[in-house]
C-alpha cells in the first residue's frame, strides 16, 4: 500500500520529536499502521540542524498555507501552537478535505466546537491527544477504554511546569521564582510561561478532558482559574506538617446542580498515589461508576513524550481512513447530536474544605475573633495550629483546616478575617480534595 502524506507544521520541540520518532519507528509504525506514515512536506522557519539528515526527501518551506493546500498532503499536523494562524490554518486544512492532528490545547480548548462541527460536515478526522498530559493516553481511555461508565469526576496534574516548581519548592525549600526560571532553562515551560503559573495551560487541557467526560460544548470560558504564583514554600512545608502535599490541580466533577470545571491549588493526602507525582510527570484520576477510581500517569511534556502522542493520532487516523465518518469515535466522546447543555457550576456554589493562613498578632482573643466568624459562616474547623513567626515579624502564621463549605461563604469569612485590626496582609486559601475512591 502506498505511504500515507503527512504535512507538518512546525519544527520545533515536538516537531522534532515527531520526525524523530517517525523515523526512529518508522517500520513498527507501518506494521501498526497498515502502511507507511511518511512526512512529504514541512513549515518550519528555522529547524534543528540535527534534524537535517532525517528531513532528507521532505519538501520544506516556510508557508504553512502552501502545505495546507498542497493536494498531495492527507494529513496536517499541526504543531505550531496559539490561536493564530493555527486556527485558519486547520479550518483551511478541513476545507481542503485533509484530516488534522494537533497538540494545540489552547486552539481545542477555545475554537474546538467550531473545528469539529466543520470537520464533521467535511467527514475529517481532528485528533488531539497530544493537547492534554503529553505522552499520556488519556483522551483514549476516556473516550474508548471508559466507555461504559458514568465518569463521576477527574482529578489531574496536567501542567508539568507547575508540578515540577511546587516539586522542587518542597524537596529543595526553595521559593517559587527562583525555580520558574529552571523550568523554563528545561525547555518545560509555554511560550508564555504565565500561562504555565496561572493555570492557564491546565485549564485548556482540563476544559477538554471536562467535556469528553461529561458530553458537554467545550467552555474554557466558564472554568475557574487560579495559578501557584501565590504559594509559599511555607505553604508547602506546612500542609507537609499537617499529611498533606499541594498539587496545581484540574478537577471536572458531576454533582447534582451542574458540572464542576476549576483549576487551583490543592491540597491532597501525602497517601494518595496522585500527591507522589513529581517533577515534570503529569497523572490523572479518573472514577468511573463502574470502573472506579483509574490513574493514568506519564511524561505531561517534553519532546519524544508529546511526539509519541501526536503519532499515536497519526496511526489512528491513518487506520481508520476508510471508516464511514459517521462510524469514527467521536471528537468529543459523545455524539454531537448527543451533548448536553448541562450548567457549569459558578465557583461560589462550588464546596470544598480548606486550608487557612493568617497572619494575626500573638495577643489574647484573636484566635477566637477568628474563629467566631468562621463560625458564624458554618465553617466548622478540623485542625489550627500556632507557626513561628518569621524573624522580625510581629504577628505569626495560623494555620488552619476546615470541613467542607460552600465558596460563597469562605469568601464572606475570608473577607471578614482580613478586616480584623490583629490581622495583616491577605488570608491565603487553598482548597482541599480528599480524592478518594
Ligand atoms: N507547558 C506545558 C507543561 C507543556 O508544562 O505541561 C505541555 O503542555
Amino acid at each position: 500500500m502506498k505511504p500515507i502524506h503527512v504535512g507538518l507544521l512546525g519544527l520545533g520541540t515536538v516537531g522534532g520529536g515527531t520526525v524523530n520518532v517517525l523515523s526512529r519507528n518508522a517500520a513498527e509504525i507501518a506494521r501498526r499502521a497498515g502502511r507507511e506514515i511518511r512526512i512529504t512536506h514541512a513549515a518550519a522557519r528555522a529547524y534543528a540542524p540535527e534534524l537535517e539528515p532525517l528531513l532528507q526527501g521532505v519538501e520544506i518551506c516556510d508557508d504553512a498555507f502552501a502545505v495546507v493546500n498542497n493536494p498531495e498532503v492527507e494529513i496536517i499536523v499541526e504543531l505550531i501552537g496559539g490561536y493564530t494562524p493555527a486556527l485558519e490554518l486547520v479550518m483551511q486544512a478541513i476545507a481542503n478535505g485533509k484530516h488534522v492532528v494537533t497538540a494545540n490545547k489552547a486552539l481545542i480548548a477555545m475554537h474546538g466546537n467550531e473545528i469539529f462541527q466543520a470537520a464533521q460536515g467535511r467527514g475529517v478526522m481532528v485528533a488531539f491527544e497530544a493537547a492534554v498530559a503529553g505522552g499520556i493516553p488519556i483522551i483514549k481511555a476516556l473516550r474508548e477504554g471508559l466507555a461504559a461508565n458514568q465518569i463521576e469526576w477527574v482529578a489531574g496534574i496536567i501542567n508539568g511546569t507547575g508540578n515540577f516548581i511546587l516539586t522542587e519548592m518542597l524537596d529543595k525549600g526553595r521559593d517559587f521564582a527562583e525555580v520558574l526560571s529552571e523550568a523554563q532553562a528545561l525547555g518545560y515551560a509555554e511560550a508564555n510561561p504565565t500561562f504555565d503559573v496561572e493555570g492557564i495551560d491546565a485549564a485548556h487541557k482540563l476544559t477538554i478532558l471536562g467535556s469528553l467526560a461529561f458530553g458537554i460544548p467545550l467552555q474554557f470560558d466558564k472554568t475557574y482559574v487560579e495559578g501557584i504564583t501565590r504559594i509559599t514554600r511555607q505553604d508547602v512545608a506546612y500542609a507537609e506538617q499537617l499529611g498533606y502535599r499541594i498539587k496545581h490541580l484540574g478537577i471536572a466533577r458531576k454533582e447534582a446542580n451542574g458540572i464542576e470545571l476549576r483549576v487551583h491549588p490543592t491540597l491532597i493526602p501525602r497517601k494518595r498515589l496522585i500527591a507522589n507525582v513529581n517533577g515534570v510527570m503529569n497523572a490523572v484520576l479518573v472514577k468511573g461508576d463502574a470502573v472506579g477510581p483509574t490513574l493514568y500517569y506519564g511524561a505531561g511534556a517534553g519532546s519524544e513524550p508529546t511526539a509519541s502522542a501526536v503519532v499515536a493520532d497519526l496511526v489512528d487516523v491513518t487506520r481508520t481512513l476508510t471508516t464511514d465518518p459517521n462510524n469514527r469515535v467521536p471528537h468529543l466522546a459523545f455524539q454531537p447530536s448527543h451533548l448536553s447543555n448541562l450548567r457549569i457550576m459558578p465557583m461560589e456554589e462550588v464546596q470544598t474544605a480548606c486550608y487557612l493562613r493568617v497572619h494575626a498578632l500573638d495577643e489574647p482573643g484573636v484566635m477566637a475573633e477568628i474563629a467566631g466568624i468562621l463560625g458564624r459562616h458554618g465553617i466548622s474547623i478540623e485542625a489550627i495550629q500556632q507557626k513561628e513567626p518569621a524573624e522580625g515579624e510581629e504577628s505569626l502564621p495560623l494555620v488552619m483546616l476546615t470541613h467542607r463549605v460552600e465558596e460563597r461563604c469562605m469568601n464572606q469569612a475570608i473577607a471578614e478575617i482580613e478586616a480584623l485590626e490583629c490581622v495583616s496582609g491577605a488570608v491565603m486559601r487553598i482548597r482541599l480534595e480528599p480524592l478518594s475512591g
